[in-house]
């Protein structure tokens, strides 16, 4: 099954915002666009004003043209119900439907996501122009997918007005069905928290104090769930009135804590995602390259589409590095690399005006003599060459648990030590096991894990009982565990299980842990093996568990580190303290071979490579992010050459190349 029916080669474009400019601009779009290699666009998507200048009132004759424009060419469409941005008329009308902060600040027009996710006025409003677009373009030849809104919860992911404090009180009846139970959830007898009554229920606006933990998580899960009926809402319409055309929106994932994207997974045809580089940031492409394997791994496997990253410099970072010579490039093929099975951008043509005239785009303002414009047409080329890539698929060896749900409670304020990030850890583990080529999936902690040889927690504070007996069943059954400190403390409601941490994996573990020990800023603590730690230690009595290193110095001395417990046919290791990241290298060391993973590949760490499959074949994609040429072992065909490969694929430096596995 391809990604998006019609489509027979990788998806190829970005977002195309015509209605920015005069009509004669859009042939010349059109004829660059297949000068580029483009085969879809993304249309529409902050259009709702031009579409609907008044309420009821269309204008769809532009967009007519636009389309039959595209189509002729040859030009699929990705038509998005404009709805992340309501027009000036719809904030006018509906003065209560702007969000409210957590501090009491009703916001201001002017921007977009300028609306309350609760509002029944947007979800009729938005409801309205979706049901119009369905109608008018269901059949239309150029439409092949539909984009739903752009990044639900982007900056309206919390609304905290009277309408979301009512629409909070009806999902939390929905879940708790009587008082009592979400009084007993949420451990209301702490600080006379106790409800009488569902209309005592605000939502957890700013207090003087901190808030309860139960409530906040409880807020997250309403806040993400209220986008979520958003999108059901535009995604049934569509599904009814164009039934056969797959509906997407796309996502941001690794990037977003606020949405809970394993339940959206499940919601989506095609998972799609937007990615953009930390630019200041060194290895930025291995932050990349994780959140490729989270989309995919949300995608359960299955090909995505990365609807947006840019072909330069972004706009709203401190300051907007633009990329090196080659980098947009091995960006692009690290997402195709990782399972994306189309390549767009934000956006087809740079704005002249506007609030991201300074972003980078497919043709940027100095047009087609750029350095951008070679490399974007030398793209399309490339990725013309790769259609038979369509639908394979990439295998891990390593599964990372990754949860939203544990990532809100973890970060919740009041925790023992402000150290304690769900982002650093998860990068922490991820790191290593790029550099040593190793291809990671992530999972949630309730998810089957038998497929994979190793499953590294890296701090899972929240663990519910389920998840827990989800670990014990997969160690019991032969697997290998790798738990990081912090991890089995809570449950969903962020009340401590009970019994002395970490509550949830003490018997899986083989241990308890008698105390907390964080760390001040700055202080390091040596194990007896010779590695150093930092932020965390832990007073660890072993029960069970051997251990393979012990704190030499700080307030742990003497008792162990890192541990290790036989537990049915598997092993489950435990590192109780943030290692040096030469240290946390050498743990995933000692734990792959462990868990029977071959011996990492003899290739320098700057080069990335990902194998995709499919029924037969074997495609290697190899990414030089390093200064020296190299030659990865093998032979087939280089796909971007046509050139058979006999002794070793030549990877110069900075270079990609994509080679068919075998002599086929
Ligand atoms: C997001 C949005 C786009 C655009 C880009 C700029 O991903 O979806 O509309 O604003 O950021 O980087």
């Amino acid at each position: 099954m391809p990604l998006i029916p019609g489509m027979d080669r990788i998806a190829y474009g970005g977002d195309y915002n015509p209605e920015q400019w005069p009509e004669e601009v859009w042939t010349a779009d059109v004829a660059l666009m297949r000068e580029a290699g483009v085969n879809l666009v993304s249309l529409g998507i902050f259009a709702w004003a031009m579409l609907e200048p008044a309420p009821g009132e269309y204008e769809f004759g532009w967009l007519d043209r636009n389309l039959a424009l595209l189509h002729d060419a040859g030009i699929a469409v990705d038509l998005a119900t404009p709805t992340a941005a309501p027009p000036p008329w719809f904030r006018h009308r509906h003065p209560d439907s702007a969000p409210v902060t957590r501090e009491g600040v009703r916001l201001g027009g002017g921007g977009r996501q300028s609306f309350c996710p609760s509002s029944p006025a947007y979800a009729a409003a938005s409801a309205g122009i979706t049901e119009q677009l369905a109608r008018r373009y269901a059949d239309h030849p150029a439409l092949v997918l539909w984009h739903s809104h752009n990044e639900y919860g982007g900056v309206n992911a919390f609304c905290y007005c009277e309408t979301s404090a009512a629409a909070f009180r009806n999902w939390l009846r929905d879940r708790y069905g009587d008082l009592g139970k979400l009084n007993e959830a949420w451990g209301s007898t702490f600080w006379s928290h106790r409800f009488g009554d569902w209309d005592e229920i605000e939502p957890p606006i700013i207090t003087a104090t901190t808030a309860n933990p139960a409530h906040e998580l409880d807020f997250f899960r309403f806040s993400s769930d209220a986008h979520l009926a958003n999108f059901r809402r535009e995604r049934d319409i569509l599904h009814r009135l164009s039934p056969g055309v797959p509906v997407t929106t796309n996502f941001m994932l690794a990037n977003c804590k606020n949405i809970d994207y394993w339940k959206w997974g499940a919601e989506v045809d095609v998972v799609s995602n937007d990615h953009y580089l930390q630019a200041e940031r060194a290895d930025n492409h291995i932050e990349l390259a994780m959140c490729a394997d989270l989309t995919r791994s949300v995608a359960h496997g299955r090909p995505w589409l990365l609807m947006e990253h840019s072909t330069n410099a972004v706009n709203w970072q401190p300051r907007n590095l633009a990329k090196g010579p080659g980098e947009m490039r091995r960006n692009s093929m690290q997402h195709l690399a990782r399972g994306a099975d189309g390549i767009l951008f934000f956006q087809w043509r740079a704005s002249r005006f506007g609030a991201e005239k300074f972003h980078s785009a497919m043709l940027p303002h100095g047009g087609t003599g750029t350095r951008t414009w070679r490399d974007v047409v030398a793209l399309g080329a490339s990725l013309g060459d790769l259609a038979e890539l369509r639908d394979s698929r990439v295998t891990a060896e390593v599964a990372l648990l990754w949860d939203w749900e544990s990532w809100w409670g973890l970060e919740l304020p009041w925790r023992p030590s402000q150290e304690l990030s769900f982002r650093e850890r998860q990068e922490a583990f991820y790191e290593p096991l790029w550099r040593a080529h190793r291809t990671v999936d992530f999972a949630h902690p309730e998810a089957a894990l038998g497929a994979y040889p190793l499953v590294v927690a890296p701090s899972s504070y929240l663990l519910t009982p389920g998840a827990a007996d989800n670990l014990r069943s997969y160690v019991d059954a032969g697997g290998t565990l790798l738990v990081s400190y912090f991890s089995g403390i809570v449950d969903a409601h962020d009340a401590v299980h009970p019994g002395g941490y970490p509550g949830a994996l003490r018997d899986l573990l083989g241990l308890g842990v008698e105390e907390f020990e964080p760390l001040a800023a700055g202080r390091t603590v040596r194990l007896d093996d010779g590695r150093t730690a930092d932020a965390w230690a832990e007073r660890l009595e072993l029960r069970g568990a051997t251990a393979l290193a012990s704190y030499a110095d700080g307030p742990a001395a003497g008792l162990p580190a890192i541990t290790r417990h036989e537990y049915g046919k598997g092993q489950a290791f435990y590192v109780s303290t943030r290692l040096s990241g030469a240290g946390t290298a050498a743990l995933l060391a000692t734990v792959s071979a462990a868990a029977g993973l071959p011996a990492p590949v003899d290739l320098p760490a700057s080069l990335e490579i990902v194998r995709r499959h499919s029924a037969g074949q074997e495609y290697l994609i190899a990414i030089n992010h390093g200064q020296q040429d190299v030659v990865v072992p093998g032979d087939g065909v280089d796909l971007l050459t046509g050139d058979p490969v006999a002794d070793g694929l030549p990877v110069p430096a900075g270079s990609v190349r994509v080679m068919r596995r075998g002599s086929r």
